[in-house]
């Protein structure tokens, strides 16, 4: 059999629909100013969840539009990836409930937590998994809900996050080069600079945490601004070097959205022009791990991404956690899956049929 590389057959995204102007700061009472958040961010607004929204109904949303673009059923999904840092609950992971949400009922599912960086870990992930042979698609999403872990007495954190979600599909197929790299680091020594202290089973929460505000996010910006810079920009170039190519070859690059910032000094440092980077976070701010899975999709539904063309995904977040991925882009569905799909989905629902009549056949 030949080779099956893991391919993007399908992609969309979720943005709740009420949306948090920097003036709204200013508003709560904040020492800020809609001209000041623009400067140190770039950031103009950001999108927060309604009552009754979680991650995973955002997760699920994205899911279903990138499934439906696959041209795949929910039933037919192999495996769900959420990556996360602000899951529903510790457990069932997030994962488990948009398994419940969507019905895929024969996909494995689990979460990943690397903060920014969960995305990208999970399509390193899912693209092992296929390499491997062991699944033949994958659903890896990327979903936040941030606002709800945001002490909005910090002005150094609170008009920086927003929420949202983004998935892709990742499927086996020999008609692409796929996913060509995925590099993935780490320096926990370093997590304390960017975390959430309570409210697992290191510090549970008590009235005492909930006191002091241990369950909000917590970030030491300035370090964290400079090793994002550094470490984005050198796994970028890791994951050139490891499929083979330079920064020329690459016709868009979608950075983690934390800072325009710092997007534009890993541009600067990778002699890569700002008009083939992808920026989005002036409309939703940072969303953590889903900030490239929206902005994939955001690209592909404006034509910025085009099938055959090369991207270059890099992110860092808390942990800290860094990482990069080249990949062909397809964003179609696979053309020969479908005669391939019709006889599998008679033969499965033979087996149904069977399964009823005779159960434990
Ligand atoms: N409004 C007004 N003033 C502000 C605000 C604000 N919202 N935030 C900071 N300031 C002030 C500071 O108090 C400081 O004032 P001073 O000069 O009087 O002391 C001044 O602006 C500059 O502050 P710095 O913190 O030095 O500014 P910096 O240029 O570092 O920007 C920021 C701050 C935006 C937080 C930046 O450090 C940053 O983007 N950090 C990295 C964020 C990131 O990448 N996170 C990783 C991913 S997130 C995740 O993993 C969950």
């Amino acid at each position: 059999m030949a080779r099956q590389n893991a391919v993007v057959t399908g992609y969309g995204f979720y943005v709740p629909s009420r949306v948090v102007t920097n003036h709204e700061f200013e508003k709560m009472g904040i020492n800020t100013s809609d001209a000041k958040i623009i400067e140190l961010t770039g950031i103009r607004e950001r999108r927060f969840v309604a009552d009754g929204e979680t991650t995973s109904t955002m997760a699920a949303r994205a899911a279903r539009a990138a499934i439906e673009r696959a041209h795949l059923r929910p039933q037919e999904i192999e495996l769900i990836i959420v990556g996360t840092c602000s899951p529903d609950y510790l457990f069932p992971a997030t994962a488990c409930l948009v398994q419940r949400d969507i019905g895929a009922e024969r996909a494995g599912a689990f979460d990943v937590e690397a903060a920014c960086t969960s995305f990208v870990s999970a399509v390193a992930i899912a693209n092992g998994m296929i390499l491997a042979g062991t699944h033949r698609n994958a659903v890896v999403i990327g979903a936040e809900c941030l606002s709800r872990l945001l002490d909005f007495k910090d002005r150094n954190t609170c008009v920086l996050f927003g929420d949202g979600a983004g998935a892709v599909v990742l499927e086996a197929s020999n008609a692409s080069v796929g996913v060509e790299s995925a590099v993935l680091h780490s320096d926990g020594s370093k997590g304390e600079m960017l975390w959430v202290e309570a409210g697992a089973s290191k510090m549970p929460a008590t009235a005492d945490t909930v006191a002091q505000g241990k369950h909000f996010i917590r970030m030491q910006g300035r370090e964290t601004f400079k090793l994002a810079v550094k470490s984005m920009a050198d796994a970028a170039e890791e994951a050139l070097a490891d499929a083979g190519i330079t920064a020329d070859e690459i016709d868009l690059m979608i950075p983690h959205q934390a800072n325009i910032r710092i997007i534009q000094s890993v541009a600067d440092r990778l002699h890569f022009p700002m008009d083939k980077v992808f920026v989005n976070i002036q409309r939703y701010g940072n969303t953590s791990a889903a900030s490239i899975p929206i902005a994939l999709a955001e690209a592909a539904e404006s034509g910025r991404l085009k099938k055959g063309d090369r991207v270059l995904l890099a992110a860092f977040g808390g942990g800290f956690t860094w990482g990069a991925s080249v990949m062909e882009w397809w964003g179609v569905p696979i053309p020969d899956r479908r005669e391939k799909t019709i006889v599998e989905r008679a033969a499965r629902t033979v087996d149904d049929l069977l399964d009823k009549v005779l159960p434990g056949a």
